[in-house]
């Protein structure tokens, strides 16, 4: 079945991208190939174009839309955390641009069955790649009070943390957590009536983002991730990445203030003497946001926040 996804703030994308023929992309993020189709389109015929994603539907869609276009386009299924392994094993150094759509495709949270979404009573799973051998369902059975409520707290921004962990602990003693909705249901009523009223959020959302983000290893892939991708651009060379939630947006906004500074030295010193030199330019000062025309089209795109970047000479 083609996927569905609706590729966020794509005319952005390519323009930051500053995709031309002969260029060389990695689509990191394949999902439902949007961003790759509109990346190959502006960089063919003698472009190359590598795709990557965790999960390997998204290849297998990315094999019947994009490989029928062109030969030079590698489709690799594996984590982006990889990519100089990915690069390496291509025999590909350095390229034009790196592109980054964090998240969940449509595709995944509608029809995977992997329990993204606390809207659909499926298996507690959340694994963008199933290889991955920790389950959501894992999380919630085995770990401690102090270590959900961790999860919880630093993954969700979740102020109630610590009485959901609890909740967790206590009723997973009568019966294990397996699906969404019993696991929506534990925190319903460990927040009680009052989280739900007038609420435009279910009291459940910050819970399944921290699960997900923790199962997935979401921030600690992209912290580490950033460093190789600036690591394999060409000078002049641009990275794009569009996120959907402030923890990923903080971290990419940090690494690429970090890479574009030089020296660090204290005011004080005379001379500089750790010889950082800048590696990067911001290209967006100030983040951005999808058009309310795009949001009104397609409301999954409503928090995406696009950053983008240019290694300097
Ligand atoms: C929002 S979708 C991308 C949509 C895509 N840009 C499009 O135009 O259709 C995010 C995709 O990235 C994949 N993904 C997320 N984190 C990943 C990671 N660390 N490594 C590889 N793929 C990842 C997910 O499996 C999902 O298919």
């Amino acid at each position: 079945m083609a996927y569905k996804h609706v590729p966020v703030m794509r005319e952005e994308a390519v323009h930051y991208l500053n995709c031309a023929p002969g260029k060389r992309v990695v689509d990191c993020t394949l999902g439902g190939a949007g961003h790759a189709m509109a990346i190959v389109e502006r960089i063919l015929p003698d472009g190359l174009l590598i795709g990557i994603d965790q999960d390997y539907a998204a290849i297998k869609n990315a094999e019947r839309s994009l490989l029928p276009r062109a030969e030079n386009i590698r489709l690799i299924n594996d984590n982006f955390v990889n990519l100089s392994d990915i690069l390496f094993s291509l025999k590909v150094d350095e390229v034009d641009g790196i592109l980054v759509d964090l998240g969940l495709s449509y595709d995944q949270i509608e029809s995977s069955g992997r329990g993204f979404s606390f809207r659909k009573d499926e298996p507690l799973d959340m694994r963008m790649d199933p290889q991955n051998p920790q389950k959501a369902a894992d999380i919630v059975n085995t770990f401690e009070v102090r270590g959900l409520t961790r999860i919880f707290r630093e993954m969700g921004e979740e102020r109630q943390a610590g009485r959901i962990a609890r909740k967790i602990v206590q009723r997973r003693k009568t019966a294990s957590i397996e699906t969404t909705g019993h696991l929506a249901e534990i925190v319903c009523q460990a927040l009680g009536p009052k989280a739900a009223a007038g609420k435009k959020i279910h009291p459940a959302t910050r819970t399944f983002m921290a699960l997900r983000i923790a199962v997935n290893r979401e921030l600690e892939v992209l912290d580490s991730f950033l460093n190789d991708a600036v690591a394999h651009l060409k000078p002049g060379g641009r990275i794009c990445v569009i996120s959907f939630h402030s923890l990923e947006d903080r971290i990419v906004k940090r690494r690429f203030n970090d890479f574009a500074k030089g020296c660090q030295c204290p005011p004080d010193f005379p001379v500089c003497a750790c010889g950082k030199q800048p590696v990067l330019k911001v290209l967006t000062r100030k983040v951005r946001r999808p058009s309310a025309a795009e949001i009104r089209a397609n409301p999954m795109s409503r928090s995406a926040k696009l950053r983008a970047a240019e290694k300097l000479q």
